[in-house]
């Protein structure tokens, strides 16, 4: 760490008055990054961001830079993503910041997902025929949960940042009102969504130019957004869940015929949860639990194939087995998960490794299992929607976030005066058991929807430690977002670096369909032909996610970071 510019730093960057300036005093803090490090053997001379998008990165690089710890980057960078990524994220919305502190070498999952409104029911998108209209689940008012991002923000940089709120939402405040240039992907999502934008005037004033897709190099300004931010930054979460905020937020839903109150949004509250750790040869992962079905699925899969022998196995056979754990804890999510403060999930057994040897015991080393011979329940196809990034500072903090408003732009509806673009995560939840949401979910009892409670998310922030390395990893993209960092952190154990865990190339499955879905290159001729030979069914499709990671060796005392080549994203490390 380079004293002399952390010392300039005290004096510019407003230093809070947090838990550990109130105990050590600011004087003292260097003497305290001294003592942190000596106690838990976590002095880096390095430090990586990886995200979505490369002007969130330079953000989050500055703060690192300019005092913040990993938190305050990951606060400044979570808003910097609503600004430039709205498709993917925004303050409308809701996510999961699985956070590692030095200080206490604690891991805690930050929970800002979206809640239902308290008016919510269990039929509120079934027609007068007993069918789910997916229109109001997916575009407009109707679909919007309760965001949770901006109390999450607040609660980040309270409880574990180095900064005031105010200095970490400052880079996000002037993106906002300065503009920043549309890029490819930023019309191709407007193009995707551009009927529910169009529904929204709000939106087409903000996002399109004169009603029509910008052309590349456009300039977005947002000063509602600026202003909101802005008063966040000043007010805290009250700033948007009370006073005049709430009460824009509330009748520009009601009068778009959603379903919000003032109460809804005055008792919004994140909640710190513990995250679900498992282990895997010598491997510990720590990522999101409930309800995020995120960790418990993975543990569910790394407890399998710790059981089944896969050395001198083939290429095929090993993919086989990676598919059979899958669609194992797949159908376990399906039956099983949802927001456990409403329902009961026996998370004990399913992560028991009891549990995990009694499901994998009817595993054929030779053949598929039909998922049709399992007791049938849900399932969930993927998306390139939400967003994740990866942050790890100079004294070993971590952050892994991945954030939400579901589906590439939320709800299409954004609030008028206050640039907040509303999410659509209320279609996470099981609109009616048993049949398919938009994403092909066809959800269960433990996802129905009730008033107050958090729809199930696949969002997986996670963390690997072996002996010598830690990596912070996640992605966008549904229900295949686990899988996804399941495959990187089986790169990951066998040695990869960062770049090749976020371009591994993909296969996926999810129990219902029945089905390996792959990417281009991730399966040769070989591997296909004998996959179906075993009975499997395969059928290649088009990228998908866009991973963030960073990695610290704790030997060589150096970060390797790397962003996703089927994103714009952008990964840097910041070295002394
Ligand atoms: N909306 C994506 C997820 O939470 O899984």
């Amino acid at each position: 760490m380079d004293f002399s510019i952390t010392i300039t730093i005290n004096v510019l960057m407003p230093m809070k008055m947090n838990k550990y300036s109130q105990i050590f005093g600011v004087a003292t803090f260097f003497v305290f990054i001294a003592c942190t490090h000596s106690v838990q053997s976590a002095s880096l001379s390095q430090a990586g961001v990886a995200t979505a998008h490369p002007l969130a990165t330079e953000i989050g690089e500055k703060i690192l830079k300019n005092g913040g710890n990993a938190i305050d980057a990951a606060v400044a960078i979570s808003a910097a993503l609503a600004v430039v990524e709205p498709y993917g994220s925004g303050i409308g919305g809701g996510g999961f910041w699985l956070v590692h502190t030095v200080v206490d070498g604690k891991d805690v999952m930050i929970d800002g997902r979206e809640r239902a409104p308290y008016a919510a029911h269990r039929d509120m998108y079934l027609d007068k025929d007993g069918n789910v209209d997916h229109k109001k689940s997916m575009d407009g008012a109707l679909a919007a949960g309760i965001p949770g991002v901006p109390a999450a923000l607040q609660y980040l940089a309270e409880k574990h940042g180095l900064l005031d709120l105010s200095t970490s939402l400052e880079p996000a405040i002037n993106l906002a009102r300065d503009g920043f240039k549309v890029d490819e992907k930023f019309i191709q999502m407007l193009k995707f969504r551009l009927p529910a934008i169009l529904a929204s005037a709000e939106s087409s004033r903000i996002f399109l130019n004169n009603n029509a897709l910008p052309e590349v190099g456009y300039i977005i300004k947002q000063d509602d957004l600026a202003n909101t931010l802005e008063l966040i930054a000043n007010e805290g979460m009250d700033g948007f869940y009370r006073g005049v905020m709430a009460t824009k937020l509330v009748n520009g839903v009601k009068e778009a015929g959603g379903i919000w109150s003032l109460k809804d949004l005055a008792e919004y509250q994140v909640v710190a949860r513990e995250p679900v750790v498992s282990q895997y040869k010598g491997m510990k992962v720590t990522s999101a639990g409930l309800p995020s079905s995120g960790g418990i699925v993975m543990a569910e899969v790394f407890n399998m194939l710790s059981s089944i022998e896969q050395k001198k196995k083939t290429d095929s056979e090993q993919i086989h087995l990676i598919v059979e754990t899958m669609r194992r804890a797949y159908r376990d999510r399906a039956e099983f998960l949802g927001d456990s403060d409403y329902i009961q999930v026996p998370v004990k057994k399913l992560i028991s490794q009891a549990y995990a040897d009694l499901l994998s015991a009817d595993i054929d080393n030779d053949d598929a299992t039909p998922s049709s011979s399992l007791k049938p329940v849900a399932f969930e196809s993927g998306g390139n929607n939400t967003t994740h990034f990866s942050v790890i500072d100079q004294r070993g903090n971590r952050v892994a976030a991945t954030l939400s408003v579901n589906y590439p732009f939320g709800s299409g509806y954004m609030v008028p005066g206050t640039g907040v673009l509303l999410n659509d995560e209320m279609d996470d939840f099981s609109a009616k058991p048993g049949v398919p949401n938009a994403y092909g979910l066809v959800g269960a009892e433990s996802n129905s929807i009730t008033a107050g409670k958090r729809m199930l998310s696949s969002m997986t922030p996670t963390f690997l430690e072996t002996q010598d390395r830690i990596a912070v990893l996640g992605t966008p993209g549904g229900s295949r977002i686990i899988s996804m960092v399941i495959l990187a952190a089986l790169e990951f154990h066998k040695g990869g670096d960062a770049r090749s865990m976020v371009n591994l190339p993909r296969f996926h499955h999810q129990y219902l369909p029945d089905n390996i879905y792959y990417e281009k290159g991730a399966l040769s001729e070989k591997n296909i032909e004998e996959l179906e030979l075993m009975g499997h069914r395969l059928s290649e499709g088009s990228a998908w996610g866009n991973m963030h990671a960073v990695i610290w060796n704790k030997t060589k005392k150096t970060i390797d970071a790397a962003s996703d080549q089927r994103g714009i994203g952008k990964a840097v490390v910041i070295k002394e």
